[in-house]
């Protein structure tokens, strides 16, 4: 089996971890992969947590070799809105060179690259230049709600030096990038109740709340007109961006072109006293994820909603703490709504934010692999997206983490056509083989 056929095999379980209706997919990818890291002469379990397994594999470890755990997640996003898929989003197709399927490149490309880096260097050596663990969890979209309580289970099992992951971006294509540092992140949701039923608006407007506007008015009390976010003590942990970084990024050139062009909007927005980047990889924000109620048929219907809804999510970034800012944000949120309606606010998942001195020992060495790999010269960013489980890594295992994506800019993550070209499978089979060596020296 080649590195594709393996990519687009795993590719073709709907592994999709938030609906329950795709539980047995998910399992259904998690044994393949367990079948796969065995044949390769890994010794390999599954573990049943609440949710979806855990796998662990393990070459034999040797004492004084270095210990390097690799993660990665085997569960995808929804693929919803079918619709504007120009494939099935579950039937991967090559087009120009590119597969396009969910979880091509979040995280199914990047995993079966690092998988397929590995089964080559045990065909070829029958060993591999470190001890490794691989743990892979089906649950990373759902923000690892198991993983954190299975670190702190099996933390002799899972002691390593260091751990590596691809499940970050690259600023572009055959660029080798050094991720240091990622968002945090931190979600609830608000339920405005107004009346007991939905009620007539033209007998009772005017006298009842309306709770989509009030939803819609809480939604809209969490920014200023320039993106800043009004709730009190939100910015007081915010450690302040190093001038270094501020200048490293800089040199990555004019980052407004590539993200106008890759969203569409007609112009950017956020904190005028930041740039694009910094807004979008050291900086805080609060998104309306999903707000809804009322009538969403076809034309019109006079009523006023009994409840409305808005799914709301926090970015972080050091020294925020996720719970406190739920804090903050529900004690904000309360004191905005009025009489009225009642709020009712529910708590969802958190993950801290990740920072690590990327010239340290081991970042050097995860920089000269991504050197060996691309060439050229290296870009070293942080990143708004989570891996809520990386700052885990760090509390309960003292490991830090190297986070070598090979994601493009337009790889189309969580959205309809998500994409993975077949040469950055490629690059990460040789990263793989890099970083290893690198690590084993
Ligand atoms: N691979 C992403 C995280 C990511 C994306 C890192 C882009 C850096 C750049 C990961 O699979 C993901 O989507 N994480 C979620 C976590 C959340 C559901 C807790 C995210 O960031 O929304
Ligand atoms: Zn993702």
């Amino acid at each position: 089996m080649s590195a594709l056929d393996d990519l687009l095999t795993c590719l073709r379980f709907p592994s999709v971890s938030t609906d329950s209706r795709h539980n047995a997919d998910t399992r259904a990818c998690a044994d393949w992969l367990v079948a796969k890291l065995t044949s390769m002469g890994l010794t390999t379990s599954l573990h049943e947590t609440p949710g979806h397994p855990v796998i662990v594999a393990k070459n034999k470890h040797i004492a004084g070799r270095r210990t390097v755990l690799l993660y990665g997640h085997y569960d995808v996003q929804p693929a919803e809105p079918f619709a504007e898929w120009k494939s099935p989003p579950f039937e991967p197709t090559i087009r120009d060179g590119v597969i396009f399927c969910r979880g091509a490149t979040d995280n199914k490309g990047q995993l079966i690259a690092h998988v397929s880096g590995l089964a080559e260097t045990l065909a070829k050596h029958g060993d591999l230049p470190v001890n490794l663990t691989i743990l892979f969890e089906g649950e990373e979209e759902i923000g690892s709600p198991n993983l954190k309580p299975f670190l702190e289970a099996h933390r002799q099992q899972l002691a390593c030096d260091v751990v590596a992951i691809s499940d970050t971006g690259m600023v572009g294509p055959g660029i080798g990038t050094f991720t240091y540092g990622l968002r945090g992140i931190a979600c609830m949701e608000l339920k405005v109740h107004g009346p007991s039923i939905d009620l007539h608006s033209g007998i009772f407007g005017g006298a009842v709340a309306n709770p989509a506007t009030i939803a819609a008015r809480l939604a809209a009390s969490l920014h200023d007109d320039q993106g800043r976010v009004l709730i009190p003590g939100f910015y007081d942990d915010v450690k302040p961006l190093a001038s270094w970084e501020r200048s490293a990024w800089a040199e990555l050139g004019d980052g407004d072109a590539e993200t106008l062009s890759l969203t569409g909007v007609p112009a950017l927005f956020g904190e005028p006293e930041f740039t694009e980047r910094e807004r979008r990889w050291a900086r805080p924000t609060a998104e309306v994820n999903g707000i809804g109620g009322g009538y969403q048929g076809e034309g019109s219907k006079t009523v006023i909603p009994r409840e409305a809804f808005v799914k709301l999510s926090f970015r972080l970034v050091p020294d925020q703490n996720p719970e406190q800012i739920l804090d903050l944000a529900t004690a904000y949120l309360l004191s905005k709504a009025p009489a009225s309606v009642r709020l009712e606010i529910k708590r969802g998942h958190t993950g801290q934010a990740y920072l690590m001195d990327p010239q340290g020992p081991l970042g050097k060495a995860a920089q000269r692999a991504l050197t060996k790999t691309f060439g050229g010269k290296i870009a070293l960013i942080r990143e708004g997206g989570s891996i809520p489980i990386v700052q885990a890594f760090k509390d309960v295992l003292k490991a830090d983490t190297l986070l070598l994506g090979l994601a493009l800019p337009d790889c189309q993550a969580h959205a309809p056509n998500e994409n993975f070209p077949i040469a950055n499978l490629e690059a990460g089979i040789r990263l793989n083989q890099a970083l290893l060596a690198e690590l084993g020296a």
